[in-house]
């Protein structure tokens, strides 16, 4: 039986909401993660200071020591929202007192739980500079949803903003989150190091067909959208590339069915209870399963300064086993990325 080894990964964007379904989804992660970047979109009580950050640490981890996961093998790593009202001293407190170690902008209306989203950067100056200061990285929802734009264009439009934050703010680590199109890949590119992107699995395997071709299939709904076949390639090369640049950050974003297969369904797929499986599939289809371990488990931890850590420990590993499965039609209530199909890998 085939079986592939690989460190721990680094998720480095991931959503694990609250309550119920945060007890359902954490532990997920937590089985094959060594850490996560845990996003801060959360509802009712979004992450927004130290105190929303201690709060919200404590809810993960009371999360996973009740599921019986050993918090020795894993890290959540916190986020606060950055919005028009974040102030220096809220930054200065997130870092110091509540050990954030990134910021996330929302740019207002263009996903999940950004009704109060940022409405510019030029107003917070202050506020970035205290993060450049502070070492505290910068996590970019890049879409903006300009007047006349087409949604698939939205990436495109926020490309300016991200070459203005990158040329302000020179010592500010940015990423550009679930980078979906070409036009973005190349900005990353064009920018210096401390410009990186995250890339999800499932923008690797849809294209806008899966979601809007001959159906309509809202559990590949997601923001943002999977894009052309061009792009989808051009992602695919960069994750398997090696270039530090890219790296994992699942984007799981996992809504209940009935928020999803409705009049106005959320923008998001629940892709953590299948990440180890359909990436291991799709490095090797494309003959470069040596190239997965940087893009999980360590292009992310470099380029945030951490610890690469005890991958020799097989404590710190995880295998994969050659054994066909069936992805659940439903998991706590939540459809999961690629229900009904079979994946070949298994998580041992
Ligand atoms: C995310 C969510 O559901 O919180 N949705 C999504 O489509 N990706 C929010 C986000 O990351 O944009
Ligand atoms: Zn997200």
């Amino acid at each position: 039986m085939k079986t592939i080894t690989l460190p721990r990964f680094n998720d480095m964007h991931v959503h694990f909401r609250l309550g119920q379904m945060l007890k359902n989804v954490a532990p997920v992660t937590a089985s094959y993660c060594s850490r996560a970047v845990v996003m801060p979109n959360t509802l009712p009580r979004p992450i927004l200071n130290a105190d929303d950050v201690i709060w919200y640490r404590d809810e993960i981890n009371r999360a996973l020591e009740d599921a019986g996961v050993s918090l020795g093998h894993f890290t959540p790593l916190m986020t606060i929202k950055i919005r028009d009202d974040t102030t220096p001293k809220m930054i200065h407190s997130a870092v110091y007192a509540g050990g954030a170690i990134a910021g996330k902008v929302y740019p207002k209306g263009v996903t999940t739980n950004s009704g109060n989203g940022l409405t510019s950067f030029k107003g917070i100056g202050k506020t970035l500079s205290k993060m450049e200061d502070s070492g505290m990285v910068l996590l970019l929802h890049g879409e903006l949803d300009l007047e006349r734009t087409i949604q698939s264009e939205w990436e495109a439009a926020f490309l300016p903003q991200l070459e203005w934050l990158s040329a302000n703010f020179p010592n500010l680590g940015i990423v550009l989150e679930h980078v979906s199109s070409a036009e973005a890949v190349q900005a990353v590119l064009d920018l210096p190091d401390n410009v990186a992107a995250t890339i999800t699995v499932h923008h690797l395997v849809l294209t806008e067909n899966d979601v809007i071709g001959t159906k309509i299939r809202p559990h590949n709904a997601c923001r943002p959208m999977p894009k052309d076949f061009t792009d989808r390639d051009l992602l695919l090369e960069m994750a398997m590339s090696g270039n530090p640049k890219f790296f994992l950050g699942s984007d799981s974003a996992p809504h209940h069915r009935r928020s999803k297969e409705c009049a106005e369904g959320a923008c998001g797929i629940y892709t953590a209870p299948i990440l180890p499986s359909l990436l291991a599939e799709t490095f090797e289809e494309h003959g470069a399963l040596d190239k997965l371990e940087a893009f999980t488990s360590r292009n992310g931890a470099v380029f945030y300064d951490l610890p690469l850590g005890g991958e020799f420990f097989p404590a710190e590993t995880i295998m994969l086993v050659e054994d066909p499965w069936m992805v659940p039609d439903e998991v706590d209530g939540i459809v999961p990325f690629m229900a009904g199909q079979t994946m070949c890998y298994k998580l041992a």
